[in-house]
């Protein structure tokens, strides 16, 4: 049997990861600037993350939501700690789509409406209504298409408000910064206009923190920079350092009810030592604070290298922009400098998405090889 073919693939296999590099069967040491698509949080292969994964599955690794499971409510504590999100409800899923599929069907239980509102360029996984709300429609199957979603312009609140006046949209759904659209983030203003506009017209206002939340901005969900209060939070990547786990994070105004929302994988015994492991190392090492100075630093660099355009994104999450397509260099960093960049679906962008624990080292690292390359 061969496997369907649906990623176009670089011809590297890594065997073995430590903190911010990765190695192939040749032993071949690759700078991750990219973390497997912002994934890896904490680092690859983190001891503490390998011992607590090793303990957890050594004594019992699965058990069903029919029983108690306490490391299910350790992780909701640590959460609520970290995050400074408090009162909050946590249901966990197994990933990114899982997640935004569940605030989406329960933003639409809870006002009894079905249209979706989401943003161009957006990008909110691969399953039935999040993918209807991904601005891509190579990737919408006739079978999603059969969702209702208006798309708007980031930062076009009048238009979003002609929308929810109505009264027939049951979630807004937003990515505080675009990933994969390109690294684009509105203004504080429009983020506490939605916020408001969601309340007035009673709508579910959905932040999709996935790819930038969970410390990667240096703010533990970067909507927390514009001050909002999101009725629903969706996480995965970075919250698992690699182990598949997602959830969302609902505002008590939203009640449970038993059946409401259902998972046979979500919330494992294992998920949950992972994802504990990763928010003790978030707080332990100051990956937080990490992130803001590296990033800082990072932008410095960028500004001084006059073929870069503009810079943007925050704390790690961040894009390089060209006036020219980036795949060749992309592919020049990876082959001959050994270095794992992300692209975007702007052609002309480098994502940069490391593990939160990269040091200056590597960032100087990074822009010497650039510098080579665009000489
Ligand atoms: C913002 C955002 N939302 C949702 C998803 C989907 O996550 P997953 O691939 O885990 O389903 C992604 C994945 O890239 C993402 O970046």
């Amino acid at each position: 049997m061969s496997l369907f073919n649906v990623y176009p693939l670089f011809n590297i296999t890594p065997v073995k990861a430590n903190d911010v590099y990765v190695y192939d069967e040749n032993n071949t040491e690759y700078l991750d600037l990219y973390g497997g698509h912002a994934v890896i949080s904490i680092g690859h292969s983190h001891p503490k993350y390998v011992e607590a994964v090793s303990d957890q599955v050594s004594r019992l690794g699965f058990y069903s939501n029919s029983i108690q499971n306490p490391l299910q409510e350790k992780l909701a504590e640590k959460l609520e700690f970290m995050s400074g999100c408090r009162d909050y409800k946590l249901f966990l899923c197994n990933s990114g789509a899982e997640a935004n599929e569940n605030a989406l069907k329960l933003a639409s239980f809870h006002t009894g409406k079905k249209k979706i509102l989401a943003f161009k360029n957006s990008f909110h996984g691969r399953t039935s209504a999040a993918v209807a709300a991904t601005d891509d429609y190579k990737i919408v199957a006739p079978l999603n298409a059969q969702q209702e979603v208006d798309f708007v312009e980031l930062g076009d609140l009048k238009k979003v408000e002609t929308i929810l006046k109505k009264n027939e949209t049951c979630a807004v759904i937003v990515e505080t910064i675009q990933g994969v659209g390109g690294l684009d983030e509105s203004t504080t203003a429009f983020y506490k206009g939605l916020d408001e506009l969601c309340k007035k017209y009673e709508t579910v206002f959905i932040a999709d923190e996935i790819q930038c939340g969970y410390g990667r901005t240096g703010d533990f969900f970067a909507f927390q920079k514009h001050g909002v209060t999101p009725d629903i939070i969706s996480m995965a990547k970075g919250m698992g350092n690699g182990f598949p786990v997602g959830g969302i994070l609902i505002h008590p105004d939203i009640k449970a009810s038993f059946g409401l929302l259902g998972t046979t994988f979500g919330g494992n015994h294992l998920a949950c030592a992972a994802s504990l492991a990763v928010l003790e190392v978030l707080q332990e090492e100051n990956l937080m604070q990490n992130a803001k100075e590296v990033s800082a630093y990072f932008i410095e660099k960028a500004k001084k290298v006059s073929k870069i355009k503009k810079v943007k994104g925050r704390g790690l999450m961040l894009g390089l922009e060209f006036d020219f397509p980036i795949a060749e260099l992309r592919k020049n960093l990876i082959n001959k400098h050994k270095i794992f960049t992300g692209s975007a679906k702007n052609p002309n962008l480098i994502r940069i998405l490391p593990p939160l624990t990269i040091q200056k080292k590597h960032v100087d690292i990074f822009f010497e090889a650039l510098n080579k390359e665009l000489i």
